[in-house]
């Protein structure tokens, strides 16, 4: 089952350009210790953006570790998929600006781009597309396990839990090693996610699942699979087709962000990879994440009206709260989210389409021009990010709250997968393993249960945070 030497080089020499490798080193940093002793490390150029101090060699070299939590400053590996500038707003697929591809691409397309690191021909595009509405289906077994799920049940929880076990249906005959079968697995997953989000918000619902068709493209058949009724004809307005496609592209990839540093690390172990991206789709469930779309609405409703904007920017300045304004701040850009720019405008067509006003629209872009004047947000560069507007398009089209979050995975799988595969056509894959600043007891004498003194205060530390919690608002 192995992959040849000769395999892997006719591999290399074929796929150059999506294979990353750590560029040679130029000059060094000198890094001098408490105790007089200098060390020289490498630093790497990128090709865009910062360069790199290559501290590989510091624990050997020094005998000390870094402390980064948050990984604020650490590279945790090299790509040639996406880039950001924070600072000036800007992001890149394969170096095609977000803007470019939101106006002239498709999310196929971009799936393509993402996935081989080159436009593909309209040959090569519809050959793709017909490749993945094919893997679109399937299997019947795996439809079973969406009856286990209590009702009610959030469709992320289904989700991860049914993504999860697509890794039963997916193991035996893949072989992680050969290209070949990454790249089916690839497809597979890309097409599959669609097809299981769309089943278990049908089922949850009591609804007919719905199978996709040859006729439809991989966008269309999923707003299919979610909305068509079995008896009637079904039709959708090209705009709002558009308009999920366009969300689609702009949620595709965004490099090493949570989720995506999750599928990176459970794929480290060389881990099976239908199972990785359902631990990418459990890290993308939190509201500081990919639930924001679905937190943003819910604290959009919870401040109701017009009038309750200040008590709530209030509320996300005081730091004895939890509470942060969902949809505001971001790790990386620092200037404006170029994600958020498209969406606003998304949002104000889409409402224009359906005819019906929305006065959550209304709010949030009082609630936005708010903020935006505050001192508070101005000095710690909060913007809106991707998710401040897109649950307000997701609700006026008619899709429920808890399906926000399923339909960012959908898009993001295959960025997920592209790193992944990234990851895998490296020679030399280390595992994923962060060290830690060791801060608890130093060695203790065990002391037998009989000896231990009952103490005044409860022994039990307090596990539970405190009462509010990202986008939970109360303001009454
Ligand atoms: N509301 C109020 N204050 C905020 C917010 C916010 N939304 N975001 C950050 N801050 C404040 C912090 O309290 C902190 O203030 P301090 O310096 O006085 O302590 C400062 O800004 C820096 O915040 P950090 O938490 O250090 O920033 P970090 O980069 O770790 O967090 C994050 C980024 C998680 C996105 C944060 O901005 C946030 O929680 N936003 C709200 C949730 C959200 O919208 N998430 C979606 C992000 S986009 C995505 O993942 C698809």
């Amino acid at each position: 089952m192995d992959f040849s030497k000769n395999d892997r080089q006719a591999f290399e020499e074929k796929y150059q350009e999506i294979i990353p490798t750590v560029p040679k080193a130029g000059k060094n940093a000198k890094l001098v210790l408490p105790d007089g002793r200098e060390v020289d490390l490498p630093i790497i150029e990128s090709a865009n953006g910062p360069n790199v101090i290559d501290i590989r060699s510091l624990y050997q070299q020094t005998g000390y570790f870094t402390f980064d939590p948050g990984f604020f400053s650490t590279a945790s590996c090299v790509s040639k998929i996406t880039y950001i500038d924070g600072e000036k707003g800007e992001l890149q697929y394969r170096g095609y600006p977000i803007e470019e591809l939101a106006e002239k691409s498709n999310y196929v397309e971009v799936c393509y781009l993402l996935i081989y690191g080159i436009l593909p021909t309209k040959e090569e595009l519809v050959k793709f597309e017909e490749k993945i509405v094919q893997e679109m289906l399937v299997h019947e077994k795996l439809i079973e396990f969406f009856k286990g799920f209590k009702t009610g049940a959030h469709p992320m929880a289904i989700l991860t839990g049914v993504f999860g076990a697509l890794s039963a249906f997916m193991h035996n005959d893949l072989n992680i090693y050969d290209p070949k079968d990454r790249e089916l697995a690839a497809i597979r997953i890309v097409a599959k996610l669609p097809t299981l989000a769309a089943i278990a918000f049908r089922t949850a619902n009591g609804l007919p699942i719905v199978y996709p068709q040859k006729k439809y493209g991989f966008i269309e058949n999923f707003l299919y699979m979610m909305f068509a009724n079995p008896t009637t004809d079904w039709k959708i307005s090209s705009e709002i087709v558009k308009a999920i496609d366009v969300i689609c592209i702009l949620h595709a990839d965004h490099e090493q962000n949570a989720s995506t540093s999750t599928v990176r690390i459970a794929g480290s172990s060389l881990a099976n990879p239908f199972a990785c991206i359902a631990s990418g789709i459990t890290s993308l469930w939190g509201p500081a994440h990919g639930g924001a779309n679905e937190a943003c609405i819910n604290m959009l409703e919870s401040i109701g009206s017009v009038d309750n904007i200040a008590k709530c920017i209030e509320m996300a300045k005081d730091k004895t709260h939890n509470f942060r304004l969902v949809g505001f701040g971001h790790r990386v850009y620092k200037n404006f989210d170029p994600r958020a720019t498209i969406m606003q405008k998304i949002c104000h067509n889409v409402i224009n389409v359906i005819g019906k006003e929305e006065p959550l629209l209304d709010l949030a872009l009082q609630l936005e021009a708010t903020a935006l004047r505050d001192d508070y947000f101005i000095q710690r560069k909060l913007y809106p990010n991707v998710d401040f507007y897109t649950g307000i398009i997701y609700k006026s089209i008619g899709i429920p709250k808890n399906m926000f979050t399923v339909i960012f995975a959908m898009a993001r799988s295959v960025g997920w997968v592209s790193q992944w595969l990234e990851m895998m056509s490296e020679t030399g894959i280390k595992i994923g393993r962060p060290r830690q600043l060791y801060v608890g007891h130093t060695p203790r004498e065990f002391v037998p249960i009989e000896k231990r003194e009952p103490e005044e205060e409860s022994r039990v530390p307090p596990l539970h945070g405190d009462d509010d919690i990202l986008g939970s608002i109360k303001l009454g």
